[in-house]
């Protein structure tokens, strides 16, 4: 599931993405940067950007909803429910102990899993710098033409799957 290095690192930035107040107005926008798409979120004040596509099976993040969970503000992804944090990318979830099932769910996490970048204001115009993280990010995988084909081929099999499903 890597790519190579070579794609992953960023050849320029901080790259303009628009003026601030069209940005608030948008609330969510959607940028391409150096063949890299970005999602530009301007959520309660605070700008973040992070990898469009959700690294779970490629999901577009553009409509998923931001709510707290654990203290932690995350994006939802519309697709299967994923949640990342917007502060650094971390993937969490909710489980119950298999040993006590009777107790609440509790919080885990799975790490970073969503490739964040970072976002900063001069006079009213907002750049994005892509991260330069040099590990592998999970959300790497669905990025560029490869990301694109692995998309659709995601998006096949749940179509697959889902009419499977009501069909039965
Ligand atoms: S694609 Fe985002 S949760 Fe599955």
């Amino acid at each position: 599931m890597e790519e190579s290095a070579e794609r992953l690192k960023p050849t320029a930035g901080p790259h303009l993405v628009g003026r601030k107040e069209d940005l608030i107005k948008a609330k969510r926008s959607f940028r391409t940067l150096e063949g890299r798409d970005v999602l530009v979120i301007h959520h309660q004040g605070t700008f973040y950007a992070m990898d469009f596509h959700c690294y779970h099976a490629g999901g577009p993040l553009q409509n998923g909803d931001i709510e707290e969970f654990d203290g932690k503000l995350c994006i939802v992804c519309p697709k299967h429910k994923y949640k990342i944090s917007l502060a650094d990318g971390e993937g969490i979830y909710s489980a119950k102990k298999p040993q006590a099932p009777e107790a609440a769910p509790t919080w885990h996490s799975k790490g970073i899993k969503q490739r964040i970048h970072t976002v900063t204001e001069i006079n009213g115009d907002v750049y994005v710098t892509l991260s330069c993280v040099p590990r592998f990010i999970d959300s790497d995988y669905f990025q560029g033409e490869k990301g694109r084909i692995e998309r659709e081929r995601f998006e096949a099999e749940d179509a697959k799957k889902n009419s499977k499903a009501r069909t039965s």
